[in-house]
């Protein structure tokens, strides 16, 4: 009988995707195409992935380009904060000689890149034995073990971890990761696994029990409340309007931008087509989950000259001083762009 890491590879070299990072990888391609699947699907950042190679095909071209031309190049995959930290890390391994870093550690020492990245870069660039752990991995390990911890908690992410380490093979430790996320991608589907061509299956508990569908185990969000809100974005030369916050206990003295609150979807829709017809610049629908509310969002953004009762200005380049929620540094991220050329 196959160990799983064996089996794992043995899938991996019959079915594994053809990627375009996978043909003649070098450091650097590695790199780029890790840092563009961070909050991409695969054939979403494809496109994106070849058109930069072009653009920019080593690190040094990369470290003297203008942050515009990045940021143009980057256009359309949204998180900017990505190209801007790439860039920068570019122009730290230029200004060191180009000698690219080579070990998880060093890698980990770049802008943008976290425990993941570094993971991915270290074992498919440099054979480093290190595992990447993301959803994939997380839940092929917690569906053949049938962990019933919940995925967010440190006994379930302690346990993968460990049963990571031991699985991932030494002499293979990039094309092992890449099997995972393969396996993942197209096999131990969150929803419809397709377990019959699973390499796994005959030592998966999930698919024994057949309660794939409960794992891993996420926290309900079933008690979440639905909340419907519309900010104003009101811009000013390089400024924001906020109002602080005085009570309620999620953003209570944070800063947010000026909103209306509507009791339900219905009102919430009409008032943001009321909006759109009468002409107002909305960003979009967005979603933002925490742990017992779901709050859907719209955005208007206005440049505007009046100031609204209690609204204040602050410096878009530096918000260090203005404690903000994520909700609203989600906003400023995911449409920086969009926001820096009105502004
Ligand atoms: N997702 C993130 N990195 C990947 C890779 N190297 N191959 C396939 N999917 C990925």
């Amino acid at each position: 009988m196959l160990s799983f890491q064996e089996s794992i590879l043995r899938w991996y070299d019959e079915n594994k995707r053809i990627l375009p990072w996978r043909d003649a990888p070098s450091p650097y391609s590695i790199w780029i195409s890790e840092v563009i699947l961070q909050q991409t699907r695969v054939d979403q950042g494809t496109p994106y992935y070849l058109r930069f190679l072009k653009t920019f095909p080593n690190v040094n071209s990369l470290a003297e380009a203008d942050e515009n031309s990045v940021l143009a190049v980057w256009q359309g995959l949204g998180y900017y904060a990505r190209a801007r930290k790439l860039h920068e890390a570019a122009k730290i391994i230029a200004s060191g000689g180009n000698a690219f870093p080579n070990t998880y550690d060093s890698l980990m020492s770049l802008p943008g890149i976290g425990p993941y990245t570094a993971a991915a870069i270290a074992s498919i660039a440099f054979g480093e034995v290190v595992p990447a752990i993301d959803g994939n991995a997380y839940r092929i390990i917690s569906r053949v073990f049938n962990i019933a911890d919940p995925i967010t908690g440190n006994a379930a992410r302690k346990g993968i971890n460990s049963i990571a380490k031991e699985w991932i093979s030494k002499s293979r430790p990039g094309d092992f990761n890449q099997a995972l996320m393969d396996l993942g991608a197209t096999i131990c589907k969150p929803r419809n696994p397709i377990c019959s061509s699973c390499p796994l299956q005959y030592g998966c508990e999930a698919n024994f029990l057949k309660n794939f569908h409960e794992r891993p185990v996420k926290i309900s969000k079933k008690n979440s409340k639905h909340r419907f809100l519309i900010f104003d974005l009101h811009l000013s030369n390089k400024k924001v309007g906020f109002v602080k916050i005085s009570q309620g206990n999620i953003w209570r003295n944070l800063f947010l931008f000026p909103f209306t609150e509507y009791e339900n979807e219905e009102l919430f829709v009409r008032e943001v087509e009321r909006m759109q017809e009468q002409g107002a610049l909305m960003l979009c629908r967005d979603l933002h989950v925490l742990s017992h509310q779901k709050i859907h969002f719209n955005t208007r953004m206005l440049k505007s000259t009046i100031k609204p009762k209690g609204m204040v200005w602050r410096d878009l380049n530096r918000l260090e001083q203005t404690p903000v929620p994520a909700i609203i540094t989600k906003i400023l991220t995911h449409w920086e762009y969009k926001i820096s050329r009105l502004i």
